[in-house]
């Protein structure tokens, strides 16, 4: 079992912006003060918020202090360009050797966040193919635009070949994908490492009816650990395949507290790269001069309380009424708050939650009368955007229970989701509570 427990180092990239030349003095100071805060922060690793859902009226604990690790300084950061996210996971892995494995995974998802940005730009020229609908309808009934495909293969290939992924799972694809068992397909055989096999679940464009209007879109990631027994014959599928091998796909129907890491991409005004390995979030932003994501926002926490929500509110009437109830008290200023929140909606998950990271605030799809458990699917977008709200101090619930901790059935399996920042999302947790006991 990898240890959730991960030891992380002081960055502080806030240094690279002080010119040595003029303030010398000052920015010796200042750097050895941003990295004395930096190194205190992160010497605190947090817990999720809250320990369960299941309590009435649950409130939210206070997270007692451990301290398992060192954070070492980098004096020498301060006179670099950054930290990237390559040295970020060789620091990483340097500190934390069990994890030496997703250095190389996470290399595979800097590069196809990268060249998935580069497509999503190019893809309103004139002179580009990948605009418009591929023609073909997924597994849920939705149309696939050509983008969802291309972006769904190349975030495949490029994690597949790092020889240390078992089987992913992809909102484009119908089933899991085995990839130790599978055939040489093509001319490329795949080498998969026999040590630290992982399980990858994505969804390769978050958003993507929002393309041609250029409006945000994302990628999110999730990894699981692999059960190294798993041995399955590459002529298997479907009822061909053996209890076991059936088990061994079934690998991707882990619960969100069993995810090791997990990330996404905005492709927006910037490209940034959001992760989490279990201490903290870390957002990184795209330095398109030089190509690299360069560290931005390290440790990031979201505000406690906000007053901002972001809901497709047309759904409104029809929503689980303790929700219903909340949002209406928010919008008059009568929540537990007092304040009178705004709305904010783009409609891709990805954008309104980075929002939510930074600003504060409950991003949601709750559950109503005609879909009681929502839209967003549970396992490639409910459970790794959870696991990084938590990790930034904030909650995730379906109003009844932790997302985290909802094992899927079935692959593609829909979520309520309600995210945010603890004090409002624990309004809404005790307002399903209070309907439950009437
Ligand atoms: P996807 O493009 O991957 O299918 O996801 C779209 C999702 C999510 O990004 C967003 O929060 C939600 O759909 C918006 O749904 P509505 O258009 O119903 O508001
Ligand atoms: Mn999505
Ligand atoms: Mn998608």
């Amino acid at each position: 079992m990898i240890l959730l427990q991960i030891r992380l180092r002081g960055f502080s990239p806030r240094c690279d912006y002080i010119r040595l030349s003029t303030m010398k003095y000052s920015f010796v100071v200042l750097c050895a003060v941003l990295n004395a805060a930096t190194a205190f922060i992160a010497a605190g690793p947090q817990k999720p918020a809250f320990a369960s859902h299941t309590a009435t009226y649950a409130t939210i604990e206070a997270s007692p202090i451990e301290t398992k690790t060192k954070a070492p300084v980098f004096d020498e950061v301060c006179d670099t360009t950054g930290v990237t996210l390559t040295r970020f996971m060789n620091e990483v892995a340097m500190l934390n050797p069990e994890l030496r494995e997703l250095t190389t995974l996470f290399g595979a998802i800097d590069t196809a966040c990268k060249a998935i940005s580069n497509l999503v730009k190019r893809s309103q020229l004139p002179s580009s193919q990948t605009l418009g609908y591929q023609g073909e309808v997924n597994v849920q009934g939705e149309d696939q635009k050509k983008l969802d495909v291309i972006t769904n293969d190349l975030l495949k290939r490029a994690l597949r070949f790092t020889g240390r992924l078992g089987v992913l799972a992809s909102e484009e694809e119908d089933e899991p994908v085995d990839l130790i068992g599978q055939k040489k397909d093509e001319n490329q055989e795949i080498i998969i490492e026999d040590s630290g096999k992982y399980v990858a679940v994505f969804d390769p464009l978050d958003g993507s009816s929002n393309v041609d209007a250029g409006i945000p879109t994302g990628t999110i990631i999730g990894v699981y650990e692999h059960d190294d027994n798993c041995e399955i014959d590459p002529d298997c599928v479907d009822d061909d395949c053996t209890e076991q091998e059936a088990a061994c796909l079934a690998n991707t129907l882990q619960p969100g507290t069993n995810l090791i890491a997990a990330a996404y991409c905005l492709y927006s005004s910037s490209t940034f790269l959001a992760l989490t390995l279990g201490n903290g979030v870390y957002i990184f932003t795209l330095d398109e001069a030089i190509g690299e994501f360069v560290l931005s926002k390290p440790r990031v926490q979201i505000p406690r309380s906000s007053s901002i929500y972001s809901f497709n509110e047309a759904n409104l009437e029809m929503w689980d009424e303790p929700m219903r109830e909340t949002v209406l008290k928010w919008r008059e200023g009568t929540g537990k708050s007092g304040k009178k929140f705004s709305s904010r909606y783009i409609g891709s998950m990805v954008g309104d939650v980075h929002r939510t990271l930074l600003y504060g605030g409950v991003f949601g799809y709750p559950g109503d009368k005609k879909n009681p458990n929502g839209k967003l699917r549970l396992l490639y977008e409910g459970a790794p955007m959870s696991f990084i709200m938590e990790q930034a101090g904030g909650l995730s619930t379906t109003g009844k229970e932790r997302v985290m901790e909802i094992k899927p059935k079935v692959v593609h399996q829909r979520v309520p989701v309600i995210m945010g920042s603890a004090d409002d999302i624990q309004e809404v947790i005790d307002a399903y509570a209070a309907a439950e006991s009437k």
